[in-house]
């Protein structure tokens, strides 16, 4: 089986935000995780800018730290632990230091996004800054999981709209807030073949699927054990049902990449 990677995902997130991050620049990292957009966004920074990455995630923000001391970044670089629904920064930061702030593959998780991004474009952001974040739209495993789960009793951890319809998502997201929307534009690509047919291979599937798409695992937590692997049968059933002439189960998936300005 093909192990899946996001690759490229990070840079391209950097990449989308041009001059706000260029070498001197402020960025804070939205739900930084194990810090890959941090990272990639500190490299470009230089010695004389700074990253701030935040999670809620205290075990995610340790990786980051170790990832970031071993690249010898570590003194440009900052990790706290924190919720995004609750920004307070620390006073040494000021008010409106960001050039720009990036959240990879997390904003459809936040409860209140359109809170956060006043209170980013009314504390934390520069006036002209520039806000990107991507989602990785669903792939046909995700799909089918859906399908079938949420007739058992599944319930989405967010809105469905972000994995039924990513752009539409996002073009909402920003409506009346300080934010212009700029750029929004399917950026990246990411293809697996995964071989079902044995019930080992389709043991492993599904192992990977609840790994790779987080928000199916917070949400299959909360059901019993009975549920989940009857949900699990059916999933497994409609997969075998996927496979093409080659026996395989192509499972795709798209990056939108969200740009918008805080209005001057
Ligand atoms: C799919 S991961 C993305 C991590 C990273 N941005 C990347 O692109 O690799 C989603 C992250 O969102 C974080 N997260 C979810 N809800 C959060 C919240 N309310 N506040 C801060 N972090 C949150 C999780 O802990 C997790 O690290």
């Amino acid at each position: 089986m093909t192990k899946f990677v996001h690759a490229g995902g990070p840079e391209r997130i950097v990449d989308a935000a041009g001059p706000a991050i260029k070498p001197g620049a402020s960025v804070l990292d939205l739900a930084t995780g194990t810090g890959k957009v941090a990272l990639v966004a500190a490299a470009k920074v230089g010695e004389k800018g700074r990253v701030l990455g935040i999670d809620i995630s205290d075990e995610f923000l340790k990786l980051a730290k170790k990832t970031a001391d071993e690249a010898g970044m570590g003194d440009r670089v900052e990790f706290l632990q924190r919720d995004v629904g609750a920004l307070d920064m620390p006073v040494e930061y000021g008010r409106r230091w960001a050039d720009a702030v990036t959240c990879g593959s997390a904003i459809a998780m936040f409860a209140e996004p359109g809170k956060l991004l006043d209170t980013l474009a009314r504390d934390v952001m520069k006036p002209g800054g520039v806000f990107v974040a991507d989602m990785w739209a669903m792939h046909l495993p995700a799909k089918i999981f859906l399908d079938v789960a949420v007739p058992r009793g599944f319930e989405a951890p967010f809105d469905a709209l972000w994995m039924a319809d990513t752009e539409t998502a996002f073009q909402r997201l920003f409506e009346g807030t300080q934010f212009n929307l700029v750029k929004l534009e399917k950026m990246g690509e990411s293809m697996a073949r995964w071989e079902a047919g044995s019930e080992e291979k389709m043991e492993a599937l599904w192992k990977n699927l609840a790994e790779d798409q987080t928000w199916l695992s917070f949400g299959l937590e909360r059901l019993d054990a009975g549920r989940v692997e009857e949900i699990k049968r059916a999933w497994v059933k409609e997969i075998e049902a996927c496979r093409n002439d080659e026996g395989v189960v192509v499972k795709e998936m798209k990056q939108w990449i969200a740009v918008a300005v805080v209005k001057e």
